[in-house]
């Protein structure tokens, strides 16, 4: 396919691809807007409420992108030249630039965890306490869903001794909630019963909820707020009318939860049919939200040609390694669209 407009593609490589439609358009063309900067947006203010207010959290800043909302997150935990621990497949290690790094000064270390999702068995003998030489460990990160994980869900009470084993050391617990709603989704589990764990959050709007742009830190502390914001600021995140953004984000909140559930189903149908296909090539069971991991090394095929032979018949698909390709489902993807895909996917696998 080579002449193809972009809604001809089935498009299966993120959440993130979806584009507004026209009612999200049209509330971002009605939002009341000031300069932010000044704190004189009314339509930012009211999502920063209403994000904190959701997870039981003292304070949120809104941001324009998940990254950044991590970045801002991780310094808040966490002084420069001290140490964050995470899982050796999370987002804030993998994709994100080395901005811990480079913006916060902090050292990261990481953890090979299962789906990404560590234990209180893998992590206490990690952390580090502090003496003349070592670099203190402060604050720990989860990511909940796991992207690299396949969507994984962290359940309540794996994150709930997490937290006593921080907490329990004085240190401090980060949640990459980009997907936080998939696990909400997934589990039913009250989003101030995660709120209630975590000192920071960053949760995108622009993955499963399906705005163009903006995520949102929460804070515990109502005292890091202006903290945060000043971070915001020197990382280049400080935004004037950018309340148009931010409904989006409102009306992201307020409409496209429910359908999360739908993106869960259309994965497991997907999982299901493909399971078919090829012993081992991914487990249904294991695909508990909206992301598929297709394992190629029971196949011929690596990740870069079965990525290659979909794209020309219109499928995208994203490797993520060498015998690794991702599937995810999202608000632009329909039942024909998985119809669509298991039938090219099939016949690629099958050759
Ligand atoms: C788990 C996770 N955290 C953070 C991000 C960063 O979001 P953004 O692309 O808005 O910077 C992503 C993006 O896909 C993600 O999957």
């Amino acid at each position: 396919m080579t002449d193809s407009t972009a809604s001809d593609w089935v498009d299966l490589r993120s959440d993130t691809v979806t584009r507004p439609g026209a009612a999200m358009r049209r509330a971002m063309a009605e939002a009341e807007v000031g300069d932010d900067v000044y704190g004189e947006d009314p339509t930012i203010t009211a999502l920063e409420r209403e994000v904190a207010d959701m997870f039981g959290h003292a304070a949120a800043v809104f941001v324009p992108s998940g990254t950044m909302g991590n970045q801002i997150a991780l310094r808040l935990v966490c002084p420069a030249a001290d140490e964050i621990v995470c899982d050796a497949d999370a987002h804030v290690v993998s994709y994100e630039g080395g901005g811990a790094a480079q913006h916060g000064g902090i050292q990261t270390r990481t953890i090979v965890a299962p789906c990404g999702l560590l234990t209180r068995e893998l992590l206490e003998p990690q952390l580090r306490l502090e003496g003349y030489h070592t670099v203190p460990t402060r604050a720990v990160a989860v990511e909940q869903t796991h992207n690299r994980g396949g969507g994984a869900v962290y359940p309540l009470a794996q994150l709930e001794n997490l937290r006593a084993l921080t907490s329990s050391y004085a240190m401090l617990l980060h949640c990459d909630g980009a997907r936080i709603w998939n696990a909400h989704a997934a589990t039913r589990v009250p989003f101030t019963d995660y709120g209630a764990l975590f000192d920071t959050m960053s949760v995108c709007l622009s993955k499963g909820l399906g705005a163009p742009v903006g995520s949102v830190v929460l804070m515990a502390d109502a005292a890091q707020e202006p903290v945060a914001r000043a971070i915001r600021r020197r990382l280049g995140g400080g935004m004037r009318q950018a309340g148009v953004l931010a409904a989006a984000g409102l009306f992201a909140l307020r409409h496209n939860m429910s359908r999360l559930a739908d993106d869960h189903a259309r994965a497991q149908r997907l999982a299901v049919a493909l399971a078919d296909v090829k012993d081992g090539l991914v487990d249904p069971a294991a695909v508990e939200t909206n992301i598929v991991p297709l394992d190629l090394s029971v196949t011929a095929l690596d990740a870069a040609t079965l990525a290659a032979q979909c794209r020309a018949e219109g499928v995208l698909v994203s490797a993520v390694g060498p015998q690794r390709v991702r599937l995810v489902t999202h608000l632009d993807i329909d039942d024909a669209d998985v119809d669509r895909a298991l039938t090219v996917l099939t016949r690629a696998l099958a050759a």
